[in-house]
């Protein structure tokens, strides 16, 4: 009996060494597919093709809509034409288990929460009602990617830590390809190899079981696979380009451009010093030392690391809000000028990457408020004021997108599925400048002017998130003041 045993033993032992053998020895791509990925049964909502008109749910001509996409009517297809495990998809936590830096920051952006934000999931709702269930899928490609792979979509959140990951470190490193914007990429998980022990992917940061922890030997043994593999290596461009970001940050729908950043960049002059989204999104800081396990690059610290800071217009909802308004009032600068009654107010964006505002355009706001006082310190011009519902006075000077349904009516619930046209698009331009100009009564004499911004507007707090409108924090960019000397 004990020889046996021995055998058998001294058998498993050079068999795994052979394997480990295999691992070094093999090229990288030997290993690309190692990941067995069993598809799922579909839920009901995901059986049969949308059909356009169908059932009053679809009736929009929608660029998207393909019946032989399960996704349909998002754009974004996997490589395996199936939903997906959840385990498929590495948590976000495992890629933080050693990447700490880059997972806090990621954690701090609204791309973390872009699956469980309540101003989405208050939208997503209503678009549920309206269009019918299945339709939230056209959300699901851009806000919770990994739950439309995984079937995990549907008019209510689904529990699990798959369907709530957001755009995760694990999504955005595996897609292998962008076809173009509304969601139009190829996920493909399955990049992710099985060093990272199955279940080292879906349970563990920190990886208790064995053959996590020889997952995680394996991968410090050799990190250029893993490199490759994770979208850095020779295979990059998707990544590098920044046309990760156009998958979700370019969006047509009934024809009508209802976010367009991507676009914008294109034709800034930041695109064509080279600067990508990420060169300004993910802040590069100097300090690899302090963001990474491996100092990054084979052990070498290096003095550009994308660190994912994200940053942007949402001043409420994301977590680097009071960074954001910092962001906001560097990015755009104020001049004014008073001359024969006649006020001249110049805004400038300086940051040059696209316009501002960018991104959901029909509810970000930005706009100047005027004031002018008499010599007794009486109001007598007003401009860009607030009424007692929070609304702007009409007729004031505000910088934004106004969208518009087949009837003519303004889009106030971010309800863009309505959408027929761009009544107007007032925005400060990449590179450039707006005047505006105001004529002021006789008797004004001092004067000021405030460039402001709030997230949403007044409509959008009291029909959508059910609070006064007069709640939302109205941001100051920038202030001027001057007297009108006559
Ligand atoms: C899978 C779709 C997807 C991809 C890919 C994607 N984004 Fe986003 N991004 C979103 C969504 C959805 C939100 C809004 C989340 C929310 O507020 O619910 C967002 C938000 C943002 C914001 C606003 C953040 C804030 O805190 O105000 C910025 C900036 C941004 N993305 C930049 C980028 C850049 C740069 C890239 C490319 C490296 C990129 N995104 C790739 C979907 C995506
Ligand atoms: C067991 C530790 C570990 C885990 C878990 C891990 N990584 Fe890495 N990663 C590394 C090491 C080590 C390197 C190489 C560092 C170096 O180049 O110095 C690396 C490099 C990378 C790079 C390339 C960096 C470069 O220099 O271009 C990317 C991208 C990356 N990892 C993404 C991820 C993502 C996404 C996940 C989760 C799916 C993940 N990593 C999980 C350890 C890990
Ligand atoms: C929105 C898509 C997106 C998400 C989400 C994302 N990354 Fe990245 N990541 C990128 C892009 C783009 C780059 C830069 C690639 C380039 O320019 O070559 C990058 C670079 C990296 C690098 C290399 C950094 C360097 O400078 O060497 C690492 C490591 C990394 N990501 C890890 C992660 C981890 C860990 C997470 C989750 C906590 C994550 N990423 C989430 C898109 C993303
Ligand atoms: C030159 C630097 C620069 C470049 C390049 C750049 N951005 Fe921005 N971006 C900013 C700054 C600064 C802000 C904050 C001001 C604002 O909201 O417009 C911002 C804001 C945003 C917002 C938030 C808008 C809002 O109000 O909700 C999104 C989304 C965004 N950028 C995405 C992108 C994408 C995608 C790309 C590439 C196609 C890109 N950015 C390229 C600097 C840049
Ligand atoms: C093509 C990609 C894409 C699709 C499809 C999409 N979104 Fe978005 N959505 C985004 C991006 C990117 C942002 C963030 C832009 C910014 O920060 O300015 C965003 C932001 C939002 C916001 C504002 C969140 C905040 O915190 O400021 C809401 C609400 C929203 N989307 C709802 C929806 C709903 C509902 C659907 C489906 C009818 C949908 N979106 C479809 C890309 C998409």
């Amino acid at each position: 009996m004990q020889p046996r045993v021995t055998t058998i033993l001294a058998s498993l032992f050079t068999l795994g060494f052979g394997l480990l053998a295999l691992w070094f020895f093999l090229p990288s791509s030997t290993f690309t597919h190692t990941v067995i990925l069993k598809p799922k049964v579909l839920p009901a909502f995901y059986q049969g093709g949308l059909q356009k008109g169908s059932g009053g749910q679809l009736e929009h001509n929608w660029d998207a809509v393909d019946p032989s996409n399960l996704f349909s009517p998002s754009q974004a297809r996997n490589s395996s034409n199936a939903l997906l495990p959840g385990i498929a998809f590495p948590s976000p936590e495992s890629c933080g288990s050693c990447h700490a830096g880059i997972h806090n920051v990621w954690q701090q952006s609204l791309h973390s929460v872009s699956a469980t934000d309540d101003w989405y999931l208050r939208v997503k709702e209503f678009f549920a009602f309206e269009r019918g269930e299945p339709a939230v899928r056209l959300c699901a490609g851009c806000h919770a990617p990994v739950a439309l792979m995984t079937g995990e979509v549907g008019l209510y959140n689904r529990e699990s830590a798959s369907s709530r990951q957001g755009v995760s470190c694990g999504f955005c490193h595996t897609l292998d390809a962008v076809h173009g914007s509304n969601g139009a990429y190829v996920s493909n998980p399955s990049r992710v190899r099985a060093y990272f022990g199955a279940d080292g992917l879906e349970n563990t940061a920190n990886g208790s079981s064995l053959g996590n922890q020889i997952s995680r030997f394996l991968l410090w043994q050799k990190p250029q696979a893993h490199i490759q593999d994770m979208g850095r290596g020779t295979n990059s461009s998707v990544l590098a380009s920044g046309q990760v970001c156009q998958a979700c940050h370019s969006f047509t729908i009934n024809n009508v451009k209802v976010q367009s950043t991507w676009d914008e960049w294109q034709n800034s002059s930041a695109a064509k010093k080279g600067v990508s989204c990420q060169g300004c999104h993910f802040k590069s800081s100097g300090q690899s030392g302090t963001l990474e396990p491996g100092k990054i690059a084979n052990g070498q610290a290096r003095g550009q690391v994308f660190a994912h800071t994200l940053g942007g217009g949402s001043t409420i909802q994301s977590p680097r809000a009071s960074e954001n308004l910092e962001t906001l009032k560097q990015s755009l600068k104020l001049e004014s000028k008073i001359s024969n009654g006649l006020l001249e107010v110049k805004v400038t964006n300086v940051m040059g990457g696209h316009q501002i505002p960018t991104g959901v355009t029909d509810l970000r706001q930005l706009w100047l408020e005027v004031t002018a006082l008499n010599s007794s310190g009486q109001t007598v011009f007003k401009s860009g004021t607030l009424d007692a519902a929070g609304n702007i006075q009409a007729g004031s000077s505000v910088f934004h997108v106004v969208l518009v349904d087949a009837q003519g009516q303004k889009l106030e619930r971010h309800d863009i599925w309505r959408a027929a046209k761009i009544l107007e698009d007032t925005r400060i331009p990449a590179d450039g400048w707006t005047i505006r100009n105001f004529k002021l009564p006789t008797e004004a004499r001092e004067v000021r002017v405030r460039l402001l911004w709030r997230d949403v507007p007044a409509s959008f707090a009291a029909l959508v998130l059910k609070v006064p409108g007069s709640s939302i924090p109205v941001r100051e960019l920038g202030v001027w003041r001057g007297r009108a000397l006559r």
